[in-house]
């Protein structure tokens, strides 16, 4: 057996100082070769279990904490809690923050969340990246029901009452807005926060100032599309690796070994993110239409969204953002130095992974495999159906989800009430159901290119999008 490189750095005896150079250069193939040995058995499995057993982050609240968070509700859902039994209270408070329970499981955890034996809730990955479409769970679609920001709030005041310890999250909160709109957070400035406290090898800088942020919320997109491209993120900035899912895991309790130590973690969680494949489309098509909207498709969006099928082909374009012309905070939000500053770090293996766009002047034209499954629309989730994206002039300015197991087979994406404005009289949570277009870096307008076709070729291509 080798000895650790650091071990061997150590050992000083003068007998040993000579081999020295020898011992280094076979540990260090050693620990190449335990790299090798990890990625070619980095297991999908044992990345989802990771994923759902394995807390990362420091604990959110524990059990009783939660069990007790819907007297922290607004009347009347308080008093409809209060006198339900505790499996129909978990259920409300489950369908209030957008969680989904485990398959069989006796403690009725949720996906989203880690608990552990004492009970105690850590925040995972799936928080955001596991949700479900029409009541049912499609693994790597975007948590479009996440309400971060409710959940916060109300179990911090279930905290007060309880006398409970306040985390890190509870306080940031206060001052960080998490998410506006229920299914969309703030997670890119999560991550520009997390990283301004690292130097290159994830060292902790506690002492400097607060970074300026830009805040504004995102939709997690769907992890069965990572495998088609080269790079990640909206603006497609970042080279793909196991090491760039880590950002998540930077909170102050989690020092530069915890990533070290956690790597092959990631490469496990990479392997199970890349062996997802999108879903089918479980209603009925009409194949003579989706066969015509094939051929509009491929005349008018595959430049862009490229082909399907065996011989598909995808073009990982970056389209300038004043021909896509959607909302542009999130792509000023991150500056070139932020980028930059990824492009050196541990996360991007100090550039080895290949360069960062440090300024890519627009948005992907993402894959559009299982898009039937991943409304909303857009990077912001502003545009709640695919036949929204397609008729742009139509787009609801104030727009809210109805149900959320309904599912809209006629205009393909999320059932929506339409209103005027938001309710001036309802309280936060209520509020963050409504998606208002008009806010901050929530527009809904742009991408209209459709609308050089007619309303039949629309059609057709709507048709052909489900088959994706
Ligand atoms: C608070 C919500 C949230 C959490 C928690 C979260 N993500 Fe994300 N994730 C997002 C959002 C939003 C984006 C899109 C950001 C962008 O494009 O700028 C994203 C993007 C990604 C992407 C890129 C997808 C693509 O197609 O480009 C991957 C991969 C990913 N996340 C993995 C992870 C992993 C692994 C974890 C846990 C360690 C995690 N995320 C935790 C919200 C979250
Ligand atoms: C010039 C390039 C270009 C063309 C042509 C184009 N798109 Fe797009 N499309 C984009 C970009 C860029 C985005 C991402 C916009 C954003 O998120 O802000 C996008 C987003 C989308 C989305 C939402 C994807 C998601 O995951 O939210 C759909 C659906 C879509 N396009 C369908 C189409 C269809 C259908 C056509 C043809 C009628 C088309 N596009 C033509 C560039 C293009």
């Amino acid at each position: 057996m080798f000895l650790p490189v650091a071990k061997i750095q150590q050992l000083n005896s003068s007998a040993f100082r000579m081999l020295r150079p020898l011992a280094l250069a076979l540990a260090y193939l050693a620990s190449s070769h335990l790299v090798a040995f990890a990625t070619e058995t980095a297991d999908p499995d044992r990345g989802l279990d990771l994923l759902l057993n394995k807390p990362y982050i420091p604990v959110a609240f524990d059990q009783e904490t939660f069990d007790d968070v819907w007297r922290s509700w607004e009347e009347p859902l308080r008093s409809q809690a209060r006198d339900a039994n505790a499996d129909e209270r978990r259920r409300m408070a489950f369908e209030r923050y957008g969680l989904i329970e485990r398959e069989n499981d006796p403690q009725h955890r949720p996906v989203q969340y880690v608990v552990d034996k004492a009970g105690d809730w850590s925040m995972n990955c799936l928080a955001c990246h596991q949700g479900s479409v029409a009541g049912k769970l499609v693994p790597g679609v975007g948590n479009s029901q996440f309400a971060l920001e409710t959940l916060t709030h109300d179990i911090r005041n279930a905290k007060l009452r309880l006398g409970k310890r306040m985390t890190d999250l509870d306080i940031g909160s206060m001052v960080m807005p998490l998410g506006t709109t229920v299914g969309t957070t703030n997670a890119v400035m999560f991550g520009v926060a997390l990283m301004h406290y690292r130097d290159n090898d994830m060292n902790l800088l506690s002492k400097r100032l607060p970074p300026p942020m830009t805040h504004h919320d995102h939709d997690a997109p769907p992890w069965w599309n990572v495998t088609r491209k080269q790079r990640l993120y909206s603006d497609n900035f970042a080279p793909r690796g196991h090491r760039g899912l880590m950002q998540f895991l930077a909170s102050k309790e989690n020092g530069p070994e915890k990533f070290r130590q956690w790597e092959d973690d990631f490469r496990h969680i990479e392997a199970y993110i890349e062996s997802l494949e999108s879903p089918a489309y479980p209603f009925e098509i009409d194949r003579a239409l989706a066969q015509q909207g094939r051929v509009v498709f491929e005349q008018s969006c595959a430049e862009c969204h490229g082909t399907y099928g065996a011989d598909g082909g995808y073009p990982e374009r970056i389209v300038p953002i004043d021909v896509v012309g959607t909302d542009p905070v999130r792509l000023s939000a991150l500056t070139p130095k932020h980028r930059l500053s990824y492009q050196t770090n541990w996360i991007n293996e100090y550039g080895e992974r290949g360069d960062v766009i440090a300024d890519p002047g627009g948005y992907l034209a993402p894959p559009l495999n299982g898009i039937w499954a991943s409304a909303p629309y857009f990077h912001n989730g502003s545009v709640p159906t695919l036949w929204h994206v397609l008729h742009p002039e139509e787009r609801p300015a104030v727009w809210m989800r109805e149900s959320n197991d309904g599912y809209d087979k006629r205009r393909v994406g999320v059932p929506i009430q339409i209103t005027d404005a938001v309710p001036a009289a309802v309280n936060a949570a209520s509020r963050r159901r409504y998606f208002d277009t008009r806010k901050f870096g929530k527009s809904a307008a742009g991408h209209d290119f459709p609308a050089a076709l007619s309303g039949s070729e629309r059609a057709a291509v709507l048709e052909y999008l489900k088959t994706l």
